[in-house]
């Protein structure tokens, strides 16, 4: 089988870092006078939550989980399982989930509906990126960085096989190109 390779930068580190300010001026605005709570799932969000965390102006926590998405018997996505649970209680708390990004929809409505049984005060949704052409489950989106079109993408948080998550920038990656040099 051929490797991925790199088609396009999509979103240059130094626009992934101006949008990421300005939904954190934003974020910050709205919850000036509070203290939030960021949640993030380990491991693609982790880069998206720290960087935003860095912007914001209002007093901030941090909280994770880990879940595990497995396709129902019918090769149907949509079961996730939560895998580490968060180690504090989040009830009574500002709380805003930070995804990398919202897909399908699936793991946002479950984790939405994880965090709702906790009793927040309050809980809204922050993606880095937001594929909406292949939205099957509705989810309230409060803050999203960009949308993007329906391809395969790699990069700050973002994994293809556990690579690539560190790159600075986003980028298309081509799942389909044939390899250039054979190995
Ligand atoms: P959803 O449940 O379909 O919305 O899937 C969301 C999860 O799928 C994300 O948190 C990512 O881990 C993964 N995912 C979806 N699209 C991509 C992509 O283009 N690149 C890397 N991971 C992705
Ligand atoms: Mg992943």
């Amino acid at each position: 089988m051929s490797e991925p390779v790199i088609e396009r930068v999509l979103f240059t580190t130094q626009q992934v870092e101006e949008r990421i300010a300005e939904v954190a001026a934003e974020i910050s605005a709205k919850y000036s006078g509070r203290e939030l709570k960021l949640i993030a799932v380990l491991k693609g969000s982790v880069f998206f939550l720290t960087a935003l965390a860095r912007e914001l102006t209002v007093p901030v926590k941090i909280d994770f989980l880990a879940i595990s998405s497995f396709a129902n018997q019918r090769g149907a996505p949509g079961m996730v399982r939560i895998a580490k649970d968060l180690d504090d209680s989040i009830e009574g708390e500002d709380v805003i989930l930070v995804e990398d990004i919202v897909d399908t929809g699936f793991t946002t409505r479950y984790l939405l509906q994880h965090l709702a049984a906790r009793e927040p005060n309050s809980l809204a949704i922050c993606t880095l990126l937001d594929r909406t052409p292949r939205r099957i489950v509705q989810v309230p989106i409060d803050y999203r960085c960009f949308e993007i079109p329906d391809r395969f993408v790699v990069g700050f948080g973002l994994d293809y096989r556990q690579l690539y998550r560190n790159l600075k920038y986003i980028a298309v990656l081509n799942l389909e190109a044939p390899a250039s040099s054979s190995r």
